[in-house]
């Protein structure tokens, strides 16, 4: 597997969050697409996923498969549950019926405005990896927990409880995203990340055994931009990003993804 790292192929995923309508999202895709076709971009060096919300699943499923694109999708969230009287959630098994093929899960805008607990973010975990979806597990401090238990503690015990259920072998990708660093502008330095990833490393290797540890990738999120992104990927426990904001750019976010490009830079 060629990569940077040498083991792990390098991922870069976009979080849409609430933007771009299906309509939006078909075109946002196939431009996507072309300018990375026009870079020469192969995704089996830098795997590249897009997680638009739910109403857009469907329209980007199509896209993607008529056109063969390589591109990979999946859901921003998903239901611990899976079918009946639960208004407004989404089956993991319907996104495994759209392609999906990850889920982000946990993100700290849902822990925070949707009150998740660790307790249902493992039970979506548990949910995901039943119905054949990678989950895209995000983890990270506040700034106030940075200052109370410094940098690991928290994201580390987040990824223990999300984690508690998992069989060794498990396959997932962690996001570490400080939350201070999210739409703030105000990235963590490339040291920050990797101190906190190699601690997410180690913790993974007593949940889902070492080969499965090795072999997962560690996404950095929070203020990825094309400037920063060469400073995070030299870093040996990061193995990607989540970007948010910058991933609603275009130019921005092609330029994310050929960060090989611009690794010496
Ligand atoms: P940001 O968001 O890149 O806009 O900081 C990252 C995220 O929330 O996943």
């Amino acid at each position: 597997m060629a990569s940077v790292t040498g083991k792990r192929t390098p991922f870069i995923a976009g979080n849409w969050k609430m933007n771009l309508d299906h309509l939006q999202s078909i075109a946002f895709v196939q431009k996507l697409a072309w300018s990375l076709k026009d870079a020469r971009h192969t995704f089996e060096t830098v795997e590249v996923a897009v997680f638009p919300p739910f109403t857009d699943l469907r329209s980007v499923q199509t896209l993607v498969s008529a056109d063969k694109y390589e591109l990979k999708f999946g859901g921003q969230d998903v239901s611990a549950f899976d079918s009946g009287a639960y208004t407004g959630e989404i089956s993991g098994a319907f996104l495994k019926a759209l392609d999906c093929q990850y889920v982000i899960i946990g993100h700290s805008e849902r822990r925070t405005l949707h009150n998740e607990t660790d307790e249902l973010i493992a039970a979506k975990v548990a949910a995901a990896l039943k119905h054949g979806l990678v989950p895209v597990l995000c983890v990270g401090e506040t700034a106030e927990d940075l200052e109370k238990h410094g940098p690991s503690a928290v994201p580390v015990a987040q990824l223990k409880a999300a984690l508690a259920g998992v069989t060794v072998g498990a396959d997932i990708v962690v996001a570490y995203e400080p939350v201070w660093a999210i739409g703030s502008g105000q990235a963590a330095t490339p040291e920050q990340a990797e101190q906190v990833a190699a601690q997410l490393r180690l913790a993974l290797v007593e949940l889902i055994g070492q080969e499965a540890a090795d072999a997962t990738r560690i996404l950095y999120g929070g203020s990825v931009k094309s400037s920063n992104i060469a400073g995070f990927m030299r870093q040996t426990n990061v193995d990607g990003a989540l970007v948010g904001g910058a991933s609603l750019d275009l130019a921005e976010f092609s330029s994310i993804v050929q960060f090989q490009k611009h690794v010496g830079t």
